[in-house]
């Protein structure tokens, strides 16, 4: 998969005016060198988002929202990496460098989604010609208008529907086999592999069909459903279906309600809640969790009530903890036994599909009920084994609110971390931070890592050789490969170096270090920046002698550099 330069990015993101990408979709105000607004990406009434054209990234203090132009179309417009690229690219009238330009498709990529549109037609055909399958989706109750919405189809009972129908030429037989339409005998014989199905196609997030699942009309007749195979186009562990649909339902999303089921999505359309989508027959994944907070802040998840269902759902908290940004919301709704949606919307309505929601468990109350269930919390002994057990999945949340209230409840339950709160991530002297209190005195190595993320040009003013790297100081190889960035990406700004450490333990630090403002002006700042590093090869030279001292037994080149950094010292 070819990448898209660094230094491309760079330079793209310099040319882009971050003011103008999120003025044109969010009313902006202009406060000091920063804009403000109401954050877009959850609900707030007074505007804790904040745009800095300086440092070419926007940051919420509510939810935590951060990132360049870059993520913000991809959050807002809900575009992939590529097609954000793109779109700035036309902006500022740069190309994006040829090979790169189809990242996630594959030469003939246009026509595999030409040959499974023409697919979904076709058994869109054969539905309506077919009695029997008509009845079956009458006898489950799904009108025409979300027939036509889910593009619902039917294969017929043949080996060679499809293929005599649309692969009229050899070209034609290879894209369709490439996307997953046909089996191949022992023999070598291709044939259909939806046969006698009722089928419902899968939509990617522009509306392009990339798979199918399809299901027998009656019970006995091999696996219920059949699903296309993982293809160029299609990866079920990304994908949700229903997505598609739910966005042409909603300019903006309220909440999403994951389940498992084809037919589960359909019934709750059905019933006018058209905020389903369901998992291709998966657990949750990372890429599921991510996709849907960016596209819903509450999120509910809904499972069977028995054993599996309680797994799945823990499967789902793995998955959603890393995502859980402040202003994000998950919950969990279990269903009577032998019960799925579909069922329960159909003798509930959907007024009491909703009853169920409101009354759904909040993630953090399942969360804590799991881990503990087979701890007895009266004795010191299970104390400790649950404040053992949330320790993993707490470090993996974000920072921020929702964080710090997880920690207290463990507190609470067990009384483990009662003390004092950990020292808060330290300002510069000289830094005023953009809200908040005072700022606390801070190391030499967290100044510079601060100069450096606020205006990474500074690493060109550096002069070899520099002796800090090998100090053993907390922040050093940070400091260290924050420099190499800086210096191989000449063109890099704030948000993008905060990207390249996204999902990194450094990340929540950084952020905080970059919703500062910079003192003084670019010379000013330089003389800071270089004067800190100065010191802190100083201290590296004190490092180094006393590691000589306490060696002792010297041999000569080590005693003639031990006189080298006392002459040098006494300077
Ligand atoms: P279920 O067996 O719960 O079926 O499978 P359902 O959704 O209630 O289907 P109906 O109501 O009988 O039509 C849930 C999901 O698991 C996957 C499918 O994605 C299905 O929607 N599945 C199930 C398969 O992939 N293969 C199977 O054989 C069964
Ligand atoms: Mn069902």
């Amino acid at each position: 998969m070819a990448r898209i330069p660094d230094a491309f990015i760079d330079d793209l993101l310099a040319r882009s005016d971050l003011v103008e990408i999120i003025g044109s979709r969010v009313p902006l105000k202009r406060q000091g060198r920063e804009y403000s607004a109401r954050c877009p990406f959850h609900d707030e009434r007074s505007p804790s988002f904040t745009v800095s054209p300086t440092k070419q990234f926007y940051h919420c203090f509510g939810c935590g929202a951060h990132g360049t132009a870059i993520s913000f179309l991809m959050n807002y417009d809900r575009l992939e990496f590529i097609d954000a690229v793109e779109e700035l690219a036309k902006r500022v009238g740069m190309e994006v460098p040829k090979d790169t330009q189809v990242r996630n498709e594959n030469p003939d990529g246009k026509d595999q989604y030409a040959a499974l549109d023409a697919a979904a037609r076709f058994f869109q055909k054969q539905l309506e010609s077919s009695d029997k399958a008509r009845s079956y989706f009458d006898r489950r109750g799904v009108d025409a208008e979300n027939r036509a919405r889910f593009m619902l189809g039917y294969a017929p009972d043949s080996f060679d529907g499809l293929k005599n129908a649309l692969g009229t030429d050899e070209r034609r037989l290879a894209l369709l086999e490439k996307t997953g339409m046909f089996s191949r005998s022992d023999s070598g014989r291709v044939y259909d592999k939806f046969r006698d199905r009722v089928m419902f196609p899968i939509h990617d997030r522009r509306g392009r069909v990339i798979a199918f699942g399809g299901r027998v009309l009656d019970k006995e007749d091999g696996p219920k459903y059949l699903n296309s195979p993982e293809t160029p186009l299609f990866h079920k562990g990304r994908e949700l279906y229903g997505l598609w649909q739910v966005r042409q339902a909603h300019a903006k999303i309220p909440r999403l309600i994951v389940v498992e089921g084809y037919m589960d999505v359909v019934a709750l359309f059905q019933y006018g809640i058209t905020q389903a989508v369901a998992t291709l027959g998966t657990a949750t994944t990372p890429d599921h969790a991510e996709l849907l907070f960016r596209n819903a802040a509450d999120v509910y998840f809904c499972f069977d009530g028995d054993r599996a269902g309680r797994g799945a759902a823990w499967k789902a908290v793995e998955s959603i903890l890393p995502r859980m940004r402040d202003g994000r919301q998950a919950f969990f709704l279990f269903l009577p036994e032998g019960e799925d949606p579909d069922s329960i919307v159909r003798q509930e309505g959907s007024a009491g599909f909703d009853a169920r929601l409101n009354e759904a468990t909040s993630l953090s109350e399942f969360f804590f009920n799991e881990l503990s269930r087979d701890v007895n919390l009266n004795s010191l002994e299970g104390k400790a084994r649950l404040a053992e057990r949330v320790k993993p999945y707490i470090a993996n949340i974000p920072d921020g609110a929702f964080r710090d209230l997880m920690q207290q409840r463990v507190t609470e339950l067990t009384g483990v971390g009662a003390r004092a709160e950990p020292a808060p991530a330290a300002r510069t002297p000289s830094m005023r931070p953009s809200r908040g209190s005072p700022a606390p005195k801070q190391s030499l190595v967290r100044a510079a890592i601060s100069f450096l993320l606020l205006d990474p040009s500074l690493a060109r003013a550096m002069e070899p050789p520099y002796l800090f790297g090998v100090l053993r100081q907390p922040g050093i190889p940070l400091l260290v490969e924050m420099i190499a960035i800086a210096q191989e990406r000449p063109g890099i700004g704030t948000g993008a170096m905060l990207e390249h450490f996204e999902g990194r333990e450094e990340e929540a630090a950084l952020r905080k270090l970059a919703a500062m403002d910079l003192p003084g002006d670019a010379s000013t700042r330089k003389e800071e920046f270089l004067d800190a590093l100065r010191q802190l090869d100083k201290q590296t030279r004190m490092q180094r002698i006393e590691e000589l001292q306490l060696k002792g037994n010297l041999g000569d080149l080590e005693k003639a550099e031990l006189r080298d950094l006392l002459n040098s010292r006494n300077r």
